[in-house]
């Protein structure tokens, strides 16, 4: 691996530094990257060495597991750090009241332009105001874990990561966990280390409320994730996502083959299938848990949390279900709205994507039910519907002409080691 080092003559993974030919160089070069740029696959991120990582109670990369349980036992309240870790000099930490409209965009500002990009730097999430406070604030929120760095002459904010609480099911242990989601920091401040200052803060104010596991997802390999999925695309407006270049035209395809391709039904067509209303809560609520005990690691919601997470607001979150002629609620299906930005487009500025949250298929087969949610999704101005190879959504994708992304999400638990869980069995989405 290549450490720091003053010497001048380093032979490294079999390059001599002192005489370099093209060839050498172009291999120290890729060599130098690889192991400073995050890890994508498995085989960069068995090379790397972690500094920081490596010292939190996660699994080595190279571990085999069969125990499911926590690293390291709870920790007494008492003798967690009073004070804040320290930022680099000029920084400081603040909370981010997402209740006050004025930080809330400052907020949005922040990750609308350095948040998560694809890795040509073409797509950029945009997630709307109303789209953070459903997504930072949950039943049993707390402010205290909305954590901010700014810089401290100006006030700019320039960090960001949270935690918000819930119930997770591992394989047969329930747990009280944190979700870690939106850890940013800003373009011009990268590289410096300030990531896991961030990470070891957020941990400090979850550990003074006695929760001790986490759970977070990132495109990057960190060690070590518990599973892995891959999205899929379903163009719901082919044409703008060909001009944006989200996707291409296949070989032998015309734009009009292309239009007919992707040509779904004027109108959903399952008898019964409408949004879900509020009445409708403890039904569905009871419905997707009962489905969810088919998998190895998912959420327990309350029915208050149900309630938050699912029933539609425009913008934000939808979801329908089937009601049968007794008035029973057989299925559901539900999905996220999260827009991207087009980065460098004359004329479209935006994606409008649905991302597939949970879905229940108990009396109409899933490949119908999500179907009939494609078919909402493009009357409602939709152009692209994303859905993760996890739960029972390889049985749809292809046939209702889903592609392959070209990216892996990874599901990572914070002071938890269990053996890993295929993708058929993960039973939880993020936002
Ligand atoms: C992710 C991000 C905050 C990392 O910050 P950075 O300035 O690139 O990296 P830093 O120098 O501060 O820290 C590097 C450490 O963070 C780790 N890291 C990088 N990305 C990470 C992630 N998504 N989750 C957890 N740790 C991460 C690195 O592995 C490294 O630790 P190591 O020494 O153990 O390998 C920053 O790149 C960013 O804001 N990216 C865009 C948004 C994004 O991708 N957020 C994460 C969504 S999952």
């Amino acid at each position: 691996m290549m450490e720091e080092t003053n010497s001048k003559t380093e032979v490294v993974d079999g390059v001599d530094f002192d005489c370099l030919s093209v060839k050498d160089l172009k291999k120290a070069m890729e060599m130098i990257s690889r192991t400073q740029r995050p890890a994508r696959t498995p085989e960069e991120a068995l090379q790397k060495s972690y500094q920081f990582w490596n010292t939190q109670p996660v699994p080595k990369m190279d571990e085999s597991i069969n125990a499911n349980g926590p690293i390291e036992p709870d920790k007494p309240i008492e003798s967690i750090r009073q004070e804040p870790y320290s930022l680099p000099e000029g920084f400081n930490w603040d909370t981010i009241d997402i209740n006050d409209s004025s930080i809330l965009k400052e907020l949005y500002t922040l990750l609308n332009e350095n948040y998560v990009e694809d890795e040509d730097s073409m797509f950029r999430f945009d997630y709307p105001p109303d789209f953070l406070k459903w997504a930072l604030q949950p039943p049993g929120w707390s402010g205290d874990w909305h954590v901010g760095v700014r810089i401290s002459k100006s006030g700019r904010l320039v960090g960001f990561i949270s935690a918000i609480p819930a119930t997770l099911m591992i394989y047969n242990v329930k747990q009280k966990v944190v979700e870690i989601n939106f850890l940013c920091v800003h373009k011009k401040l990268r590289s410096k280390r300030v990531a896991p200052v961030l990470i070891r803060e957020i941990t400090r104010r979850v550990h003074k409320k006695g929760i001790y596991q986490a759970v977070y997802t990132a495109g990057v390999i960190l060690p070590k994730p518990v599973g892995t999925s891959r999205y899929w695309h379903r163009s719901l407006n082919p044409k703008k996502l060909i001009e944006v270049k989200f996707s291409h035209l296949s070989r032998n395809m015309t734009m009009q083959r292309t239009l007919r391709l992707f040509k779904l039904p004027d109108m959903p067509d399952i008898s019964g299938f409408r949004k879900l209303v509020i009445d409708d809560v403890p039904n569905a609520h009871k419905l997707l848990h009962e489905y969810l005990k088919k998998f190895d690691l998912v959420p327990i919601f309350t029915e208050e949390e149900f309630r938050h997470w699912f029933v539609p607001q425009t913008g934000i979150v939808d979801t329908y279900v089937v009601e049968n002629n007794n008035k029973e609620i057989t299925d559901m299906v539900s999905f996220y709205t999260l827009p991207s930005t087009v980065m460098h487009h004359p004329v479209h500025r935006s994606i409008k994507a649905a991302y597939s949250y949970y879905n229940v298929a108990n009396k109409i087969k899933l490949v119908d039910l999500m179907k009939n949610a494609l078919i909402a999704a493009r009357n409602d101005g939709f152009d692209v519907f994303n859905a993760l190879d996890l739960m029972e959504n390889k049985t749809f994708l292809e046939e209702l002409k889903f592609g392959i992304g070209d990216g892996n999400l990874q599901y990572y638990l914070y002071n938890w080691k269990c053996p890993p869980i295929p993708p058929e069995k993960i039973g939880l989405v993020l936002q």
